[in-house]
């Protein structure tokens, strides 16, 4: 793979893509085996400054699947010197010792950017700060779309819910951003609507999407909803507001009957009360089988970059 860090989700050109998720596929026969040794002599680092049960999960047990060995601190900024102040350049250049590639979840929008300035061992970017990215989420996600309805061309995609500061959105509206004839529908209020670097990127690219705040009117003809989680601490003292939009962009039973029988619902989780677990048996309920292709592509992802 040419590239030695995974940072935000434009790195990934198309022809990137379809190596991933070839091997992604190889990575299914393999994990339906029990795994490989094949990467024995790998040491992966999980460096997590913010909490996670997909991400880093998924990342240590596809490294367990690949043969290789993982050392890890799951609250890097109480269990790593990280409390006593050492800087994030400080403790990559020092893991650069004992590793083969780094996994960084970071608070900070750019925290991936600073390790991998200072690194000489891959960083992966598990997620940075509040509107940052998260690549591997979207790469899993693209996977996903891609397993589910065959082909990513020509489908309409809405995201609905914090889309100012979900970081999997803006990874995601990257890639979905280079494939032909994808429509992409923003449904979210004003005041977490998608920022202002991810639409001008699309204009400039000339890919199609429009901002709504109503969810009702574009569902019977989205082929994904992807639905995130809306933080009630946003809206600070204004609790009214954060139950109306909780309540507007609520995805029930009667939301789902009005879906295309082939429309998925797709969601990064954690779940809070975004979506109703009685839409969890319905077959258009993608999202359990999204968080497993977390392991898939981030066996292959781990796989290309140790070549
Ligand atoms: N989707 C996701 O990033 O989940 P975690 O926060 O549990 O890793």
């Amino acid at each position: 793979m040419n590239i030695q860090h995974v940072l935000e989700s434009q790195q990934f050109t198309r022809p990137l893509l379809n190596e991933l998720f070839s091997v992604t596929d190889q990575m299914d026969r393999v994990l339906a085996r029990g795994g490989t040794q094949d990467y024995n002599d790998k040491i992966m680092a999980s460096l997590f400054y913010e909490p996670s049960t997909r991400t880093r999960f998924s990342f240590e047990a596809a490294m367990h699947r690949l043969g290789g060995r993982v050392i890890s601190t799951e609250n890097a900024r109480d269990f790593s010197s990280g409390a006593s102040g050492e800087s994030l350049e400080d403790t990559v250049k020092v893991l650069n010792n004992y590793t083969d590639v780094i996994v960084l979840r970071h608070n900070e929008v750019g925290g991936s950017k600073r390790a991998a300035k200072v690194s000489r061992v891959p960083i992966i970017n598990a997620g940075d700060g509040k509107g940052g990215q998260h690549p591997t989420q979207a790469l899993l996600d693209l996977y996903t779309i891609y397993k589910e309805r065959g082909s990513v061309e020509g489908l309409k995609v809405a995201f609905v819910g914090d889309l100012a500061n979900g970081r999997t959105v803006r990874s995601l509206s990257y890639l979905l951003g280079k494939f032909e004839r994808v429509k992409l529908y923003f449904v979210a209020p004003d005041v977490i609507q998608m920022r202002k670097d991810i639409l001008e990127y699309l204009e400039e690219n000339e890919v199609w999407y429009d901002t709504v705040d109503k969810l009702g009117s574009i569902i019977p003809e989205v082929d994904v909803v992807y639905q995130t989680r809306i933080d009630k601490e946003l809206f600070g003292d204004k609790a009214d507001e954060y139950e109306k939009f909780a309540k507007e962009y609520y995805i029930d039973p009667d939301v789902v009957q009005s879906m295309s029988p082939q429309a998925i619902i797709m969601h990064p989780l954690p779940r809070l009360k975004e979506i109703s677990p009685e839409v969890d048996n319905d077959p258009r309920a993608a999202y359990f089988r999204q968080a497993r292709n977390g392991i898939l592509v981030r066996m292959a992802l781990l796989s290309m970059l140790f070549g």
